[in-house]
């Protein structure tokens, strides 16, 4: 393994790009191999053993395609796959999107802390479980929303239709008096302006894209795997395993160029 290696990054299909972004922001000299399952999104309501076969296969690819390390963009793959990837692929580094969240979220001393997202997620209790490992008093409400991630990855992000489903699932008396609300699904940050919008500024918002690239950067400088070479442009490369015009508009809209798609189905 090489330090000038890609990084691997996989998602359902295009809620992983806000993490890749953040990487690519933080971490410029780091080349990247992103892997959307579009064929198969969304993730968020079918069943562990799917979405860790799914998981299993993306990561083979990724290993296949020399990734120093595999980030899972995705909340749904993370609280599925992520204790059985790090068995199966004991050589890379694995990270998953719930960790850094659970531990800024704590570092924060929440009182009330909202969850939202898919309903694996919500199933696996990872959040829960987490939060209250390092903080037994805090207050955890999950609430499963799972039109947000398809509406999203039609591109109906900032439209009524987005606007009506967040009004749906955010008045809800169990948010009330939420201290702070967490993203838990990578696809979310599409709509964190109108979330935001609806809560005003007593509740803070937290998505893990940032915070994952702080992680990364963090996992690699400690494994010696940080890229240090001067190197004119990263490469980044975009798999998908159905071109969808969603996501061509998507990355574009994050990366600022026309993204080339490369179509790839997952390995049996
Ligand atoms: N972006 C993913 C997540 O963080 C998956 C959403 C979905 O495909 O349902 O959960």
């Amino acid at each position: 393994m090489n330090n000038t290696d890609a990084i691997g990054i996989f998602d359902s299909g295009v809620g992983g790009l806000t993490v890749a972004s953040a990487i690519h922001s933080l971490l410029p000299k780091e080349s990247f191999i992103y892997f959307g399952d579009t064929r198969h999104a969304p993730y968020g309501d079918k069943s562990k053993s799917t979405i860790l076969d799914y998981s299993r296969r993306i990561s083979r690819f990724l290993k296949a395609s020399n990734c120093k390390a595999i980030v899972i963009a995705c909340n749904s793959a993370s609280a599925s796959a992520f204790k059985e990837l790090e068995q199966d692929f004991p050589d890379i580094p694995i990270l998953n999107v719930v960790d850094p969240v659970v531990t800024e979220v704590s570092s924060l001393g929440a009182k009330k802390v909202g969850l939202i997202a898919t309903r694996a997620t919500v199933r696996s209790q990872v959040y829960l479980e987490r939060i209250r490992h390092l903080d037994s008093n805090a207050e955890v409400v999950q609430i499963a929303t799972p039109l947000l991630a398809p509406l999203i990855e039609e591109g109906f992000s900032g439209t009524k239709v987005s606007q009506g489903a967040l009004e749906h699932y955010l008045d809800d008396e169990r948010l009330a008096n939420l201290s702070h609300l967490i993203l838990g699904c990578t696809h979310y940050p599409l709509l964190q302006a109108e979330i935001e919008s609806f809560f005003g500024s007593e509740v803070q918002v937290l998505n893990s894209a940032n915070l994952v690239a702080e992680a990364l950067k963090d996992l690699l400088l400690h494994k010696g795997l940080l890229n240090q070479e001067p190197m004119e442009k990263a490469s980044m490369r975009f798999f998908v395993s159905e071109k969808t015009e969603a996501f061509r508009d998507t990355a574009k809209l994050f990366f600022g160029q026309e993204i080339q798609l490369e179509e790839k189905l997952l390995p049996a």
